[in-house]
């Protein structure tokens, strides 16, 4: 006889896995990511073994500790991609930024400097984690009249929004895509972030998976987000984009 109390468990099928990824930090030197070239390429090599195809490398533009220039991180960028081409790994790299919101950052989109983007038009951008930024609404306007298509970074990791989802169902209605990091899924920020980026794959409002990844610890918890049901979830019932970048 069947059970009329069944438990129904919800399966999400085969889903393509992520190849493509669009937020880490692994140009040697200029932020808080990796620090030599040593560091980036055992990282790199070990996305190549998980089977990624393309890594776009995000370092910090913050008006207080990290003032990189394109120059700069593209300067970084060729070295790399020259080691890792000499050392036959089969990977691409390409390289934008993770600007975070301050007067810095306020006054590149004010005077309409050519920003570093990524794909179509994709602008990376974080916030404080503590603090909401009297910036936010004006910088959402101005990233829009520039042109570019932003994306919040970590959206999950943001403590000023805890208990407020629908400020980010508010900015995603406003066209801001939505980037989760696969770690909050194994709650390495925490069992809040872990709450937040369930609920944004629940709400199917995630657009961009990223790996964040600074050292060879945050692609250890990666490695095992790829594994949780909700990571494959995300990728059965979100629209998302980092195959296509
Ligand atoms: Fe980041």
């Amino acid at each position: 006889m069947i059970s009329l109390f069944r438990i129904k468990k919800t399966t999400y099928g085969t889903v393509t896995p992520i190849t493509v990824d669009m937020h880490s930090h692994l140009l040697p030197g200029i932020d808080d990511g990796v620090q030599t070239f040593e560091q980036a390429i055992t990282i790199v090599r070990r996305f190549a073994n998980l089977g990624y195809k393309k890594l776009i490398i995000t370092p910090h533009i913050m008006g207080d500790c990290y003032r990189n220039s394109p120059e700069i991180i593209w300067n970084k960028l060729d070295q790399l991609s020259d080691i890792v081409k000499q050392l036959g790994i089969d990977i691409q790299l390409e390289a934008a930024a993770e600007y975070y919101l301050d007067e810095f950052f306020m006054r590149k989109l004010e005077c309409g400097e050519q920003l570093l983007t990524f794909g179509d038009h994709y602008l990376l951008f974080e916030t404080s984690f503590i603090n909401y930024s009297p910036y936010l609404e004006e910088a959402i306007f101005l990233m829009f009249a520039n042109g570019y298509k932003p994306v919040l970074a970590h959206p999950e990791r943001y403590a000023y929004l805890y208990g407020k989802f629908h400020k980010l169902e508010e900015l995603y209605n406003k066209g801001v895509l939505m980037q989760i990091n696969s770690n909050s899924l194994v709650g390495y920020y925490g069992p809040e972030a872990k709450t937040v980026a369930e609920l944004l794959i629940e709400r199917r409002i995630v657009s961009f998976i990223g790996s964040d990844c600074h050292r060879e610890k945050h692609l250890d918890a990666h490695q095992k987000a790829q594994a949780v049901e909700n990571y494959t979830k995300a990728l059965s019932s979100n629209i998302i984009l980092n195959n296509k970048l």
